[in-house]
């Protein structure tokens, strides 16, 4: 995690930065801090925090100027979040400054050998080994910077995107990236580096994504220069004209991203579908299934590999694609996935479900994955990012930047991709009827508009969220489409209020679940008409003798649910499998309006960073 931004060129290298900061912050914020060169003086401040702390701290210390300067936000891995521990870091001589995002997992071995040659440490940090490693490897080979990094690197174990600056060789900046993302933005004889593009959007829409294990010299007059750090070949830059605007990437008037990005649903649902779905000619076209088609449908089993909400969205699609296009459906955690030893051949496909596509633990499933032998699908949100390029095929989500770090407009975009992938591989198994599937398409058709009624509800969900706000447990239930619904309604309510929610299938609840149960606790229940309707109503009775709070997420008109509940949450009505894209909208809202009202930080929750980009 931790967000890295760079700039060199001619104009004031600091608003920049600190902007810059401020759209990465999504990335970690522990801590914050910049490193400014201005002519003669490398000049840093950091500290513990946000970047709005650096911002009231930083005028205090250093002057401003100087047209180049390193900036970080740091999710704190090696270290407590202290001042010191916060990046930039100084190598000994006060020469090389470095911002890091990944972990160098060696640093110890490392450390250990630099102190016996005479270095001294005063963070605990990784990335404070890996400054003078490369300090050292300069003076003791005479090298000039670009060469010591290299060698450096080839020396450590671990994930990184560094950008390193040498007072010496005020022109250049050096960067490297291996596991964690890094971006150039190219302009006219200025360069800007960032985690992703978002900070140089303004400036230029040229961009270059460094692969892994690639480092750049980026050079005023000069440009840049890539070369792989292995064997030190050379790598023509391949510059991207970026699709992203600046308006997506500003609150537009909401309180918090979360807020705006909820709101955007109907809108990131049609952009998903739009020109893959046509209802009129009874059509679905994705070129990554399309280009493989052969290959999905004689797959032995499809394996979702995926963590937190996008692995929810993994086991939704597990209902969706075996009652639809009846091919059997694992959904792995990539966490536990890569770690222990999973049989896969060349007849699986494994979908590998990110939003970042940056996840360590995602990423490291699908190598696993490719070296057995197996072909990897991606569904990924943000274009151009590490599973993206690392998977086969894919499909896009297109929601649209997400910047809260809780995810809502991905959750149901990622559903979107693979209801589509469903029907499009039932059409060609002949496993969904004609008439079924032109319905499918239609309904799917209609849920934009069926997720702006759900929100219409947002005043009340508000005066459900107030009674319960207060609660230390929630317990949340759903049956077959639902239950991974359950699942993500109470990850939601956890992840930005810290008020402890578990979910469950409602089926289970009488296995364990409902000792918990007393006037105290509120249990949401996911209790829309089809499916299994009326167990779910049974199941309400039974919290209901046991005096549980319950709050329904029913069908618009529902009338048995509402007898019996406390309050109830009307969503309209669709066919069963599409009725995840609406049910999670008011859970979305109700951890919202909880969190805003117990004063918690919504778009940053506390010890959470959007992009995991460590294991
Ligand atoms: O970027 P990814 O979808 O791979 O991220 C996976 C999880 O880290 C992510 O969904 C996380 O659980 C969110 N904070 C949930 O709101």
């Amino acid at each position: 995690m931790c967000g890295i931004v760079g700039y060199i060129g001619k104009r004031e290298a600091y608003p920049i930065i600190l902007e810059g900061l401020k759209r990465l912050e999504y990335r970690g914020y522990d801590s914050a801090g910049i490193a400014l060169y201005d002519g003669e003086n490398l000049k840093l401040s950091k500290t513990k925090g946000k970047v709005a702390d650096l911002e009231n701290k930083i005028t205090k210390e250093i002057s401003l100027n100087g047209s180049v300067g390193i900036g970080h936000t740091r999710w704190a891995t090696h270290g407590v979040p202290n001042d010191v521990n916060s990046h930039p870091h100084y190598s000994n001589s006060g020469d090389l400054v470095i911002i890091h995002n990944g972990i160098i997992e060696n640093y110890a071995s490392i450390k250990e050998e630099l102190i016996k040659r005479g270095y001294s440490f005063s963070s605990d940090t990784d990335t404070e080994v890996l400054i003078n490693l490369i300090e050292d490897v300069k003076k003791n080979e005479k090298v000039k910077l670009g060469k010591a990094v290299q060698i450096a690197l080839n020396q450590v174990v671990g994930a990184y995107a560094i950008a390193v600056f040498d007072k010496n060789k005020p022109d250049e900046i050096v960067v490297a990236k291996l596991g964690s993302p890094l971006a150039i933005g190219v302009g006219d004889n200025e360069f800007f580096i960032a985690s992703d593009a978002t900070p140089f959007l303004e400036y230029t829409k040229k961009a270059i994504y460094l692969e892994d294990e690639e480092m750049a010299i980026v050079r005023l007059k000069k440009g840049i220069k890539i070369r792989k750090i292995k064997d030190d070949s050379l790598v023509a830059p391949y510059i991207q004209e970026l699709q992203l605007n600046l308006e997506q990437i500003v609150k537009g008037g909401y309180d918090h991203f979360m807020l705006k990005e909820i709101h955007e649903q109907p809108e990131a649902i049609k952009d998903t579908y739009r020109g893959r779905l046509n209802v009129k000619e009874g059509l679905i076209r994705m070129a990554g299934i399309d280009d493989n088609l052969e290959h999905i449908l004689n797959a032995n089993r499809i394996i979702v590999i995926a963590c937190g909400t996008s692995w929810h969205a993994g086991l939704v699609a597990e209902y969706i694609f075996e009652d639809l296009a009846r091919i059997p459906v694992e959904v792995e955690y990539a966490s536990e996935f890569r770690y222990r030893n999973p049989i896969i051949t060349e007849k699986d496909v494994v979908i590998a479900i990110s939003q970042s596509g940056e996840t360590a633990d995602t990423l490291a499933a699908i190598k696993l994955a490719k070296s057995k032998g197996a072909f990897v699908f991606g569904v990924c949100n943000v274009v151009g990012s590490s599973i993206a390029r690392e998977t086969h095929a894919g499909a896009y989500t297109h929601a649209g930047p997400e910047i809260g770090v809780a995810s809502t407009k991905a959750f149901t975009t990622q559903i979107t991709v693979l209801t589509l992938i469903a029907l499009k591989l039932a059409k060609e198994k002949g496993t969904i009827s004609k008439s079924d599937f032109q319905l499918h398409l239609q309904e799917l058709q209609l849920i934009p508009d069926k997720v702006k009624k759900a929100l219409l509800q947002d005043e009340h969900i508000k005066t459900v969220a107030k009674i319960y706000k207060d609660a230390k447990n929630c317990l949340y239930l759903g049956r077959g489409f639902n239950f991974p619904v359950a699942l993500e309604g109470a990850l939601k309510l956890k992840e930005i209020s810290y008020i402890h929610a578990e979910g469950y299938p409602a089926a289970e609840m009488k296995h364990g679940p409902i000792a918990l149960i007393d006037e105290q606790m509120p249990v949401f229940v996911i209790a829309t008409k089809r499916g299994h309707y009326e167990k779910v109503v049974s199941n309400v009775q039974e919290i209901k003798s046991r005096k549980g709070k319950i709050i329904g997420i029913v069908t618009e008109g529902d009338k048995d649910v509402k007898n019996l509940a406390d309050h109830v949450i009307e969503v309209p009505e669709t066919l069963e499998s599409l009725t995840p894209l609406l049910t999670t909208i008011p859970l979305q809202l109700l951890s919202y309006h909880i969190a805003v009202m117990l004063e918690k930080n919504v778009d940053q929750p506390r010890n959470l960073a959007k992009s995991v980009t460590v294991e």
